[in-house]
């Protein structure tokens, strides 16, 4: 067993933080308070209502996409769907989420939901807990990581994409996911052929093989204290997931080009570091904090160079993760691995100095304030890198780190947590559109989302040619509850129209996203109570 932190048990890391942190943590809140009049941070203790129940709001949507035999189903126009997913390999492949508004299943970035939810429940458990929403993630954590286990049934084998379509046969074997978006119906009422895809060793993805390496390394974290069977069984998939996702090499939009126009991942190096990384976590084994320190560090990190997080590049979320070990566990390791850790947290804390608007290399933001990278999916962006800054801030409040300097300009943890909420802000409804973009929450949001089974009555059978429903002006008769669409327009402008898919289609992962946000700024820094 490998030892971290002097201690002998796996997860040491986290146990010691936690207690750190708890002497810390006292210290902090009664430093924020002084520095800005308790005017950002709620009591601790008490939940804030407002992100409590848009917390609630938004874990909803987890609920509208699963795919399978539904269990204790809340959402009255869902039902049981894609049942004989994975039947063609003998595998039960039916679990899993939607990915957005289609029936496609994607595990590349199924999995970076799951390791986002993993990540937001050990930050922020607690704080959803207070706000009654812990089980709610919980669950949709399990029914993404069930099918995880099951779409790796050896080794080097992961099935990463499910998708339906009626002229599958033309392409036998790998079927045309373009064909999805042709047909319009409902999941429960779907009868077209769901080819499988898989990756293996001659057919490689290291960059999905090691985002569900990731996704079942943090759940292992997440499960540890409530079922260790559960937890071990997603750690050792996750360790063999991620030898095979080192060992043979490639970007699975490489084996499977057609696969490039949905989600094209730029590079698998970015998911090996984030997988190396939730893996020390988990296990404690530095032999993984040196493949991310080391050699590949200095390869596929680009550290240095501040980046935005999201399902295609994982390096500032992986700056942010070891930053924490540089926080809170950085004793007895060795020079390289120290070294290391310092250019990540370097590298973090540029990550920081663009994300706060009044640093001299603050990044780009809307007259209405949202940090705005890309047109398409506009919020994943600014709700990805406002997570990070609460994180971050936290980990600097633990740590009674008062200052970050952005070219010689002072900031401090106050800072980061107002962009944090002025981000989660302007998606409730703080914008110009006064309109929040999370479906559900509050008293004016889109009706018309990019959204198959939101769009058809539930009694409605249309086989594939539901185009009608896709067509009518006429609001959405199902409410896709907690979907985070994709935003607004760089002038803060948005068009509530079915098939203004840039603007008004919602994906998992922004759930998973928004999620993390909302509950960072439910109650003050919780890094000292979110383990258990
Ligand atoms: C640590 O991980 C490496 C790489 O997976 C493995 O070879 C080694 O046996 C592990 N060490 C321990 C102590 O578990
Ligand atoms: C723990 O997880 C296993 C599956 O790995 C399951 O069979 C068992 O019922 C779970 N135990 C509890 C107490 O939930
Ligand atoms: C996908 O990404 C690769 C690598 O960045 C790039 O060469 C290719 O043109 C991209 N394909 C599409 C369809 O965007
Ligand atoms: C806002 O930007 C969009 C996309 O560029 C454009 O179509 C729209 O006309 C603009 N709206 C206003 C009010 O300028």
């Amino acid at each position: 067993m490998a030892h971290c932190c002097g201690c002998s048990v796996r997860c040491c890391c986290w146990l010691l933080v936690l207690t750190l942190a708890a002497l810390a943590v006292t210290a902090a809140v009664v430093f924020v308070r002084y520095k800005n009049g308790g005017q950002i941070f709620p009591l601790p203790g008490v939940p804030d209502r407002k992100y409590s129940e848009a917390l609630a709001v938004a874990l909803q949507f987890f609920q509208v996409q699963k795919s399978g035999k539904l269990v204790k189903n809340e959402i009255p126009w869902r039902g049981d769907s894609a049942l004989d997913d994975g039947k063609d390999a003998g595998l039960d492949l039916s679990k899993g989420m939607y990915d957005a508004g289609d029936h496609m299943k994607f595990g590349f970035t199924l999995a970076f939901t799951g390791t986002m939810l993993s990540w937001s429940v050990l930050e922020y458990g607690e704080a959803m807990r207070a706000a009654k929403q812990r089980d709610a993630a919980l669950d949709a954590l399990q029914w993404i990581m069930d099918f995880l286990i099951n779409a790796h049934p050896s080794d080097d084998v992961l099935y990463i994409q499910f998708h339906s379509e009626s002229d599958a046969l033309m392409n036998k074997k790998v079927g045309d996911p373009k064909a999805d978006h042709k047909c319009w119906e409902r999941p429960e009422t779907m009868a077209e052929k769901r080819p499988l895809m898989k990756i293996t060793a001659k057919a490689p993805g290291s960059d999905v093989a090691a985002e569900t390496a990731a996704a079942m390394a943090a759940a292992s974290l997440v499960y540890k204290p409530i079922n260790e069977t559960y937890s071990s069984t997603l750690l050792d998939h996750a360790e063999r997931l991620f030898a095979f996702a080192d060992k043979h090499r490639g970007a699975y939009t490489h084996t499977f080009p057609e696969l490039s126009a949905f989600y094209n991942s730029t590079t698998y190096q970015d998911e090996l570091l984030w997988a190396a990384t939730w893996l020390y976590h988990a296990t404690g084994n530095r032999s993984y904090l040196s493949y991310a320190t080391g050699k590949n560090g200095k390869d596929f990190g680009d550290l240095g160079n501040p980046r935005y997080f999201s399902w295609d590049d994982k390096r500032a979320g992986t700056q942010v993760l070891l930053s924490r070990v540089s926080f809170f566990a950085s004793k007895g390791l060795d020079d390289g691995q120290n070294k290391g850790l310092g250019m990540y947290k370097e590298t973090a804390e540029a990550v920081m100095c663009i994300l706060l608007p009044d640093s001299d290399t603050a990044a780009f933001r809307t007259d209405g304030g949202l940090l705005y990278v890309a047109e398409w999916n506009s919020l994943q962006h600014p709700v990805a890198s406002a997570f990070l800054a609460a994180v971050y801030s936290d980990y600097m409040m633990t740590s009674g780190k008062a200052e970050l300097s952005c070219s010689g300009k002072s900031f401090t943890p106050v800072d980061l947590r107002k962009f944090a909420k002025s981000q989660a802000d302007y998606v409730l409804g703080d914008n110009p559109m006064k309109l929040s973009y999370l479906v559900g929450y509050g008293d004016s949001y889109p009706e018309r989302v990019h959204h198959r089974g939101a769009s058809i009555p539930a009694d409605v059978n249309t086989g594939c040619d539901g185009q009608e429903w896709l067509k009518t002006s006429k609001p959405n008769p199902n409410v896709a509850m907690g979907a985070l669409v994709g935003g607004p327009f760089k002038n803060d402008s948005f068009i509530d129209d079915r098939e203004n898919v840039k603007q008004n289609e919602a994906t998992t992962y922004n759930s998973a996203l928004i999620v993390g946000l909302l509950s960072s700024l439910i109650s003050s820094s919780n890094v000292a109570q979110s383990l258990s």
